[in-house]
């Protein structure tokens, strides 16, 4: 895998990635009716288009072929927003690889700190790279009761 920057051509992959991650990866900790208002079919690509050019820094690593098969997103204020990885590359290391990435940028930057919402499976992973649980968010989302944990990590 070679971790680079997204790019517009990712768009689908960014799509199927999210999709597919929320299906095999989460269904671990949330229900099928929380995975399915989670992610209830893969993002159209106007909107996976607007979302990935707003501003925000977007990590992809990349298979031999150059397709994606997993992301992370930071904006500007110190939010990792997205992070997803394919269902084969969950649990190989590639997560880590991405994250400190994006941590070394936004020390780069000066940013005093990271946040983020992260889910069951995130927040393991978060755990082990350092971030604090600021306590559960239960919110809902499509008319379902689903969850995620608040964390920060000062730099
Ligand atoms: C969150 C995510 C990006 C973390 O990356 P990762 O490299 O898999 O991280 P880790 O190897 O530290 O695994 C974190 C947790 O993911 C889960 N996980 C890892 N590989 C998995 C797999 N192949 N199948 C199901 N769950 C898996 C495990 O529950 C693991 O926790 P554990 O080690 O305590 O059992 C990735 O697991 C993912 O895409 N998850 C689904 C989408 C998601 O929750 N995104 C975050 C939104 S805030």
């Amino acid at each position: 895998m070679r971790i680079r920057m997204f790019e517009p051509r990712d768009a689908e992959d960014w799509a199927r990635i999210f999709h597919s991650a929320v299906h095999r990866v989460g269904a671990r900790d949330y229900t099928p009716e929380q995975c399915a208002a989670w992610s209830p079919a893969p993002a159209p690509l106007e909107g996976v288009l607007a979302h990935t050019q707003d501003g925000r820094q977007i990590w992809v690593a990349a298979d031999a072929d150059d397709v994606a098969q997993g992301f992370i997103e930071l904006e500007s204020d110190g939010h990792i927003d997205c992070f997803y990885l394919a269902p084969d590359l969950a649990g190989t290391g590639i997560g880590a690889a991405l994250y400190e990435r994006l941590e070394t940028q936004a020390r780069a930057a000066g940013l005093a700190s990271l946040y983020v919402e992260a889910s069951e499976a995130a927040r393991r992973f978060f755990l082990r790279q350092g971030f604090t649980d600021r306590g559960r968010r239960d919110f809902e989302r499509r008319g379902v009761m689903i969850h995620n944990y608040a964390m920060t990590k000062q730099l």
